[in-house]
């Protein structure tokens, strides 16, 4: 499949030379010049005026209105929802570049043919118990387990839903026929208790050829099997459940080879198409939700399969939605599970909305209860993170007394932290602190206390209490970082700033535009900063691969860039950032106080650990190192030359 094509930087050059973007655009957005770019309305958010620019020369997009950015692989990737590799097939294709196919090793190409033969063994195990379900005897209780909950059977043929006979060989004999050795059907997670780690807990069904306790047996006995598919619609793993009441309710594949939990999202197969076509997914706990949802016409809806999003199936959304909508069940557990793929959502990239469903009901009951036409008010309601967490704290408490008022405000304040909208927070600030009846004042105080001292109250929104190098010092890098193995500051990950919400990120920003822009500015920038002077960590990381090569800087046109940037929201920034262009008459000197502004306040940062380190010393009674205190008179002598 696509993993098996190969690229080089002159093969992307190539395709990047024969798609020009305008062309590619063209073909989904209407475009008219505006200056030496194009405009047209942003194909990936609802756009009134146009904010979506194209520039001819740099071969690079940008939404003034959502940011989406990028090149014309970004734009693709973006547009039909590929990841890079896929997107690079798209346009070899269309520009007739052939992409070499790689001579696998001997190791890989085995690796890959055992893959393949698990593929195969699941393929396989999904249509036997698909036709368990739909024909014979024992599947009748199935069939009427599921009539009952309201599953109508073309949602069933659907989803490929299936039924584990009980069996304790019924799938290791049959597909022992078709010629699949019990080995690998026990790496596909089918069977279990050959020889191996066995494991697989003994569900119900009646003990049939089973005997002694090592035997390999089948390890979904007695289920509706729920099959679980890849994004390209292959079977890596099952749920099974138990027809009624017993425990586990569920069962599932364990971790193999090809099914990894927290990289799959149960149902995004058939939920693509809906997914990309509105932007919007819907996140929900359970395979039954799912099933229910897509029946009841929510075809963009995915399960989580059953643990809080994880980022990994954050970032897999991310390639297809803009608007992520947490839909699970109105349990506290549903709720704190929520709260974390809330966050999760958010930090990948996505604008996260939370529908509340009743109370007492997860989403697949409201719906048989409700219909489609409840459904859709609930999800139509879906509010806002910051929205939601003020009513869950605001939840049963009384907000005229005074410990309602700190409750909720020690609840939200986290949130609002994470906002990094400048904008929206102030917006929150204002309608929370009018409904709380306090100050704006009093709230935004908190809120600073609590980035300074970086503590969140009950760890939710989980957040690093903070080491005291990074209270004091921020971003250090190590060029000048002082050894602080000596133990007179506590070392922390000195590399890693906090990522608060920091107004201070436009002098960064502004130099690194610049740098991309301007590139011959790069290899003086590079001998004065580096990226650990970046306190925005996606800034930071961004600055890493500017610099990269040990100071040998790399051209924002060249294909070799783009491509280092496998991360799609660092491809975004950086065109953004290409792409804003700030008229400056003289960029040169906007770079130099760009750069001092960092050095600065690095220098800054480096004194106040030192001033703290060297006033600890003191109480302790301990000498002060010679070294420190040069090093304390040099930056302040650096400090004032600067600023003179
Ligand atoms: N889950 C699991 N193992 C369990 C229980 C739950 O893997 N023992 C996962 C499943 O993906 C399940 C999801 O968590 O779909 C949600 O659990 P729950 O709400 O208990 O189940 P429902 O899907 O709602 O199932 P049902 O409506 O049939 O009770
Ligand atoms: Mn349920």
């Amino acid at each position: 499949m696509s993993r098996r094509v190969h690229w080089t930087p002159d093969v992307l050059e190539e395709i990047r030379r024969r798609c020009d973007i305008v062309d590619v655009i063209s073909e989904h957005v209407a475009l008219r010049c505006q200056g030496r770019n194009l405009a047209g309305r942003c194909p990936f958010h609802d756009d009134r005026s146009p904010s979506f620019t194209v520039s001819p020369d740099r071969q690079l997009f940008h939404c003034f209105g959502c940011q989406a950015a990028g090149d014309v692989f970004s734009f693709v990737m973006r547009r039909e929802g590929l990841d890079f590799a896929e997107a690079v097939e798209a346009l070899a294709r269309r520009a007739g570049v052939a992409l070499p196919e790689r001579e696998a090793s001997p190791a890989e190409r085995r690796r890959r043919q055992q893959r393949e033969a698990l593929y195969r063994a699941l393929a396989a195990a999904a249509e036997f118990y698909r036709r368990h379900l739909r024909e014979g005897p024992a599947g009748e209780r199935a069939r009427r387990y599921l009539a009952g909950r309201g599953v109508a059977p073309e949602t069933a043929e659907r989803f490929g839903l299936g039924y584990a006979p009980p069996q304790w060989d019924g799938l290791l004999t049959a597909l022992g026929r078709q010629g699949f050795e019990p080995a690998v059907l026990e790496q596909a997670g089918l069977v279990a208790g050959g020889g191996g780690a066995g494991g697989g807990g003994a569900g119900g069904g009646g003990g049939a050829g089973g005997g002694g306790g090592a035997r390999t047996h089948d390890r979904f006995r007695d289920r509706l099997m729920f099959p679980i598919r890849d994004e390209q619609g292959r079977v890596v793993g099952f749920g099974g459940r138990v027809l009624g009441e017993g425990e586990p309710k569920y069962l599932n594949s364990p971790e193999t080879a090809l099914f990894n939990k927290r990289r799959l999202l149960f149902g995004l197969d058939l939920a693509r198409a809906a997914i990309r076509e509105t932007g919007r997914a819907l996140v929900m706990e359970g395979y039954m939700d799912v099933v229910t949802a897509h029946q009841h016409g929510f075809t963009a809806a995915v399960a989580s399969l059953g643990t809080a999003l994880s980022a990994e199936q954050a970032a897999l959304l991310r390639r297809h939605a803009r608007q992520v909508v947490i839909a699970y069940d109105a349990d506290a557990a549903g709720a704190q599970a929520a709260l974390r793929g809330l966050e999760v959502a958010r930090r990948a990239g996505c604008e996260v909305l939370v529908a509340r469903v009743p109370a007492g009901k997860d989403p697949d009951e409201f719906l048989r209860a409700r219909g489609a036409e409840g459904f859709r008010e609930v999800v139509e309601g879906a509010l806002p993170l910051l929205e939601y967490v003020f009513q869950q704290a605001a939840a049963g408490r009384d907000l005229a007394t005074v410990e309602g008022k700190v409750a909720v405000v020690r609840q939200v304040v986290p949130a609002l932290a994470a906002e990094d909208n400048e904008v929206a927070r102030a917006a929150y600030i204002n309608r929370f602190s009018a409904r709380l009846g306090v100050p704006e004042e009093a709230l935004r105080r908190e809120l600073n206390k609590f980035v300074r001292e970086g503590a969140g109250p009950e760890g939710e929104p989980p957040r690093r209490r903070q080491t005291m190098m990074e209270k004091t010092g921020g971003a250090y890098n190590k060029r000048n970082a002082w050894d602080n193995s000596r133990g007179f500051v506590q070392a922390g990950a000195a590399s890693h700033a906090p990522d608060r919400p920091a107004p201070s990120n436009r002098a960064e920003r502004r130099l690194l535009g610049l740098l991309l822009r301007h590139p011959e500015h790069l290899a003086d920038a590079a001998g004065q900063v580096d990226p650990g002077d970046f306190e925005n960590e996606d800034l930071r990381r961004l600055a890493a691969v500017v610099f990269e090569a040990d100071g040998a800087p790399v051209p924002a046109e060249g294909a070799g860039f783009w491509q280092r940037l496998d991360d799609p929201a660092l491809r975004e920034l950086a065109a953004s950032l290409v792409m804003e262009e700030e008229p400056f008459a003289d960029p040169a000197r906007v770079v130099a106080d760009c750069l001092r502004w960092l050095i600065r306040r690095r220098h800054e940062r480096e004194i106040a650990a030192l001033d703290h380190a060297i006033s600890e010393l003191a109480a302790a009674g301990r000498p002060v190192p010679p070294e420190l205190g040069e090093r304390w008179q040099a930056l302040h002598r650096a400090i004032r030359g600067a600023s003179r």
